[in-house]
């Protein structure tokens, strides 16, 4: 387990609620969610199909709005913000991994890696170097001028957790990380998350469908009837 009882809460949310209509049905995904995500904490979200995990994962990242509720992140409220501000602090205090990679085809392992950073404003050489580091952190030192249409399943993922992490963001949001993986790979990737949270102390928060990853995690939340609940051990 992650020290983590003392850390400050980099990302919370406070009565969380959602409802998707269509036609004359509403759909309550979310009821009341309530979270707090402490720095360097890794926390994994289960739920069925169709729960609302990815719902909730994109309010917290400001890209869907709550009916109601709140989301701070390092303390400032996501839910009073525009969307450019929204989208600023996303870049400032987050990272992100999806089920598909999202690399950018074009671009070798490094510049993917860099894109952020680039994008952040940092010159070039700054960006690369950083990139750099990272990739020999998820043990892929030798395949930085590799395009990802040149590197296995695992290795596009693991350069899409380097690409999460570069600009030291608070928390990392992950959509089922491994979810396009075999198991070798898939806890290959998982044991990775779960090591550079704490060499990073990255709050990482990790939707999952795979029940033999959850030893990785610090805490389980269940999300079950738009409700988030204790997975228990
Ligand atoms: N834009 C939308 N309009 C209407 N309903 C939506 C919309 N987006 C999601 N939903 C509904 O909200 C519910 C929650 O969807 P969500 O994608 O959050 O589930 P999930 O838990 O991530 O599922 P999965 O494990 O299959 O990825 C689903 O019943 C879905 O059909
Ligand atoms: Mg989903």
């Amino acid at each position: 387990m992650n020290d983590v009882c003392s850390s400050p809460v980099v990302l919370s949310a406070a009565h969380l609620s959602k409802a998707f209509h269509q036609g004359a049905d509403a759909i309550h995904v979310l009821r009341d969610v309530n979270l707090a995500l402490q720095a360097g904490e890794r926390v994994a979200i289960v739920g069925r199909s169709g729960s609302g995990k990815s719902t909730l994962l994109h309010i917290l990242a400001g890209l869907d709005s709550a009916d109601a509720g709140t989301v701070l992140i390092k303390g400032t409220d996501m839910s009073e913000a525009d969307a450019n501000q929204r989208a600023e602090l996303r870049g400032v205090h987050m990272g992100f991994v999806y089920q598909n990679h999202h690399l950018l085809p074009e671009f070798n392992a490094l510049e993917n890696v860099a894109m952020p950073l680039r994008i952040a404003g940092a010159d070039r050489q700054a960006a690369e170097q950083q990139a750099a580091e990272l990739l020999t952190e998820v043990g892929l030192a030798q395949r930085q001028s590799h395009l990802p249409s040149a590197l296995s399943g695992g290795e596009r993922q693991r350069v899409a957790v380097a690409r999460a992490l570069a600009g030291h963001p608070a928390v990392v949001l992950a959509d089922e990380p491994t979810g396009n993986l075999d198991s070798e790979n898939a806890k290959v990737v998982m044991q990775l998350l779960a090591n550079l949270s704490q060499q990073h102390a990255v709050a990482f928060l990790v939707v999952t469908h795979d029940a033999s990853m959850l030893g990785e995690f610090d805490r389980v939340l269940l999300l079950v009837d738009g409700c988030l609940e204790n997975g228990g051990d």
